[in-house]
């Protein structure tokens, strides 16, 4: 791999409470060359995820351009996951708007960010369902020479959070993550049973809000604080999904990591479950994927609360 720090980083999201830290801690990096924002229709649909990405980006003052990209998957219909994140995406914490749109689609402002960058060079870093990358890659597979990796928060070697088996964010389009997972390139998975070690609980909450910063570190505490707790965990916090994806790009001294074989179930009930074969098992299985196994909590919440609390 030739990629310079920092590295050039395109980032699709769905905000999405917790794709709006995980938004604003890349957008803090210093690591990170963050040159393309593209929005995927997941959690609450583009018409709020759109100007939810765009708020986000205008508040920490960034200048990225922010593209729309599909507003449903490749196959199927949008579904909608209010329930966790509010009726607008942000659990009712509202943002002044942000600016305008950059005109175009998501998958061409990817292709376009591919082709002028340096082969095996760009992160693409996916925290929703992987709709927008696999339409460019499918478009135009030659491009994926310029990707140095692919980081995604998706999946589950455990159980689900949408069915038994499956994750929202492989769910919700398990074709396109399949398009992304067979693409030759190394796909980093933070899976569900990675997020739940990125645990909010009250406390931490409170440590957030009485960290230095400023509006967006506020405005973090809020959103956190507007999730309600998961009954997955006895009702006694949430896991923190999105920002485990890009604080891997930060600080990958706080995971441990493991080379896996990773396909994901297009048919029957499990529809969207990742299989993720951590030992071998599968005979021949090219190792495609490369599962995060273990987060330092503490390291997590202390990066967050520095890197939010640096943003206006
Ligand atoms: C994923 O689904 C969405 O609701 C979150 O933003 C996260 O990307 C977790 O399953
Ligand atoms: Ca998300």
């Amino acid at each position: 791999m030739t990629a310079t720090l920092p590295r050039p980083v395109l980032l699709d999201c769905d905000p999405g409470t917790d794709d709006a830290l995980a938004l604003w801690l890349a957008l803090a990096a210093p690591e990170i060359d963050l040159r393309l924002v593209t929005v995927a229709g997941g959690n609450v649909g583009l018409a709020r995820t759109l100007p939810n990405a765009l708020a986000l980006v205008g508040l920490a003052g960034g200048r990225v351009p922010v593209v729309a990209g599909a507003d449903r998957p490749l196959l199927g219909r949008f579904r909608d996951e209010a329930a966790v994140h509010g009726a607008d995406g942000l659990g009712g914490v509202v943002l002044p708007p942000g600016p305008a749109a950059t005109p175009g689609l998501a998958m061409d402002a990817i292709r376009a960010a591919l082709r002028a960058a340096a082969p095996d060079s760009v992160t693409l870093v996916g925290l929703g369902p992987a709709t927008n990358f696999a339409l460019a890659l499918a478009a135009e597979p030659a491009l994926r020479d310029r990707v140095a990796e692919i980081v995604l928060m998706t999946g589950a070697l455990g159980e689900g959070n949408w069915s038994a088996a499956a994750e929202f964010n492989a769910a919700m389009d398990p074709e396109a993550l399949a398009i992304l997972l067979a693409c030759g390139r190394p796909v980093t998975l933070a899976t569900l049973d990675l997020t739940a070690q990125a645990f909010v609980t009250p406390a931490r909450i409170e440590a957030l809000r009485a960290a230095p910063g400023g509006a967006c570190l506020r405005a973090a505490a809020d959103i956190l604080a507007s999730v309600p707790p998961s009954r997955r965990f006895g009702f006694r916090g949430v896991a923190l999904h999105d920002p485990c994806a890009v604080a891997w790009l930060l600080a990958p001294a706080l995971f441990t990591a493991r080379a896996v074989a990773v396909a994901v179930v297009l048919d029957g009930p499990d529809r969207g479950r990742t299989r993720i074969d951590r030992w071998g098992r599968d005979q021949g299985a090219a190792l495609n994927g490369r599962f995060l196994e273990t987060l330092d909590a503490e390291g997590f919440f202390a990066l967050l609360a520095a890197r939010l609390g640096a943003l206006p």
